[in-house]
């Protein structure tokens, strides 16, 4: 009796891990364009999140390169694995409370597993190259899904190569218009609440003064202009009407 008993926990042990780690690969690299507008499997290339590459054994809120974590995260003593990440993803406010994450959670086991499936392989070191192109030969929405998928979705355009219509020359303030000419010669005029001013210090960013214009929203009425740092907002921006 305690040997079939012994019997049927052997044969069931490796089964339940099994299925345990049995989350769809290519099905979690879809659920994971939830997470892309935020994280970045790229080594230290941080978004509104940290890039989740090398996660697995990593400590929580512990990525030198991410200057956002909140003190909640960093002393929750937290080490990912499997199972510590489960938990943060199916509802990171209770097992973090006062976190900064503003993701809700993901109530449906299934999908957790299959993410978790996904980010194991694709944040370990070289990884992501090889599930690219494995997503591309099973026609995974073709290069969108692919970059949305491995490059994070939500990697801007490099904004030194620019065209010249988006390379900010000038920009003039008069009453509650900016009117913005580019190299190109051309002037557009936006209400001012439609006009966003942003800085990107990365190698992504523009150029030092040579901000750039890119477009936001649908309606074709905003924008935002992209400086390379701060100081040079006083600079380009001239009050004459
Ligand atoms: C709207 C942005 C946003 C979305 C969407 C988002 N995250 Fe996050 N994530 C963050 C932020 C911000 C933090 C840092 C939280 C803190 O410091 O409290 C974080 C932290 C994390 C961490 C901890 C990393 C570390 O270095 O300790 C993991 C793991 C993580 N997120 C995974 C995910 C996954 C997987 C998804 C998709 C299911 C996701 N996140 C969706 C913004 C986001």
């Amino acid at each position: 009796m305690t040997k079939l008993i012994i019997a049927i926990i052997v044969a069931i042990g490796p089964l339940a891990s099994a299925q345990a780690a049995s989350g769809d690969i290519a099905r979690g690299q879809q659920d994971f364009r939830a997470c892309a507008q935020c994280h970045s499997l790229e080594p230290n290339r941080n978004m509104t999140g940290p890039s989740l590459a090398g996660l697995w054994g990593r400590k929580a809120g512990s990525l030198p390169s991410f200057e956002r974590y909140s003190d909640a995260l960093k002393s929750s003593g937290i080490i990912w694995d499997e199972r510590s990440l489960d938990a943060w993803l199916t509802d990171p406010q209770k097992m973090v409370p006062d976190n900064d994450m503003p993701f809700q959670g993901i109530r449906d086991a299934r999908v957790r597993a299959d993410l978790l499936a996904f980010l194991k392989e694709a944040s370990k070191p070289g990884a992501p190259p090889l599930l690219a192109q494995q997503g591309g030969m099973k026609g995974m929405g073709g290069m969108g899904g692919m970059m949305g998928g491995m490059m994070g979705g939500g990697r801007d355009v490099n904004l030194k190569n620019l065209d010249s219509s988006q390379h900010v020359k000038a920009i003039a303030y008069c009453r509650d218009t900016y009117r913005v000419t580019t190299a190109d010669g051309k002037t557009r005029a936006f209400w001012e609440r439609n006009l966003r001013f942003k800085t990107d210090s990365s190698e992504d960013g523009p150029e030092k003064g040579e901000p750039a214009i890119m477009p936001a929203g649908m309606s074709g009425d905003r924008a935002s202009v992209i400086f390379a740092a701060p100081d040079e907002f006083n600079k380009m921006i001239e009050a004459k009407c």
